[in-house]
């Protein structure tokens, strides 16, 4: 059986195993699939002998996806504009090539699984680390009116709006002109966190007055209980809260794909994995 997995450090609580199993026995593909711990200093040598022992491809987490971006002999265009791999494979001549998963993921459970259109939308994201890197691209390419990024460390921000500038409406603005701007401008369509905040349970410093009846919220994290970000945007009156565990499978699917060329469904595995959460 071809060999897959992910490498990341810590990854005790990885639902990627459990993922991919379940796309394999869907779509009856022969693989199996298995988390590994890897050393921080040891992950250029760990995926290089984990390709030369029969295997079929990787996906990379924290804190690898920038040493996977180095690392790859080829990129696709959205691991480029993401500056991180969080998806690895070998072709034919033995080169190794990345690819970014996330920000597919991100656009295709707003879209497809909850049925909402980003097409002409108004969306703010919170955070300007390598998480929001990785899904400014596609989010770009779902149509918005605009993108605008705040985050706690303005000038990277700043920074991520002047790299995306060119392929859309991307601007920065200060968390603390927020309040403002809305009162300006009206509420956003889409509030998307992207911080690593809700890890600690904690917000970052938000004007009740971003939310609106018809704003949605989603939260990158996900967890058993609804995320602190998305608490609070339901109290303010929010839409619909999302969260990103319909993300985490659609990335993993669109990982499936790219090493196996099939599509699973993931409705059924969002399930299972809600339903174990409880
Ligand atoms: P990741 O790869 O998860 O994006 P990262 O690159 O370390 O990790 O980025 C973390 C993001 O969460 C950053 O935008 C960070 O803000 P700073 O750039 O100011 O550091 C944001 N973040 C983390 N903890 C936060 C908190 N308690 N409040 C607000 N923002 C926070």
């Amino acid at each position: 059986k071809a060999r897959y997995g992910v490498f990341g450090n810590p990854i005790n609580h990885s639902k990627s195993p459990t993922i991919h199993r379940l796309f394999a026995k869907q779509t009856q593909q022969q693989l199996q699939y298995n988390a590994y711990c890897i050393e921080l200093d040891r992950f250029e040598s760990a995926v290089k002998e984990f390709f030369a022992n029969n295997g079929g491809g990787l996906n990379v987490t924290v804190p690898f996806k920038e040493s996977a971006f180095q690392l790859a002999d080829n990129l696709t265009e959205r691991a480029l504009q993401a500056g991180a791999v969080n998806t690895l494979w070998q072709d034919q001549q033995g080169e190794l090539w990345g690819d970014n998963t996330d920000g597919v993921g991100l656009v295709r459970d707003i879209q497809q699984n909850h049925a909402f259109s980003l097409q002409g939308k108004r969306i703010l994201v919170l955070g300007a680390g390598g998480a929001v890197r990785g899904v400014l691209a596609p989010l770009l390419e779902a149509g918005p009116q605009s993108i605008t990024i705040a985050n706690r460390t303005h000038a990277k921000a700043e920074q991520l709006a002047s790299v995306f500038q060119a392929a859309g409406n991307v601007t920065a603005q200060q968390l603390s002109s927020l309040a403002s701007l809305v009162a300006n401008d009206g509420t956003f369509d889409f509030v998307i966190n992207g911080t690593a905040a809700s890890l600690a349970g904690e917000l970052p410093p938000l004007p009740e007055s971003l939310i609106s009846p018809t704003t949605c919220t989603y939260d990158m994290m996900y967890g058993p209980n609804i995320t602190v970000f998305n608490q609070w945007a339901k109290e303010a009156g929010g839409r619909v809260q999302l969260d990103g565990l319909g993300m985490l499978v659609e990335q993993a699917a669109e990982s499936f794909y790219c090493w196996r060329g099939i599509r699973p469904d993931t409705q059924p595995v969002i399930e299972r994995l809600l339903c174990e959460m409880q």
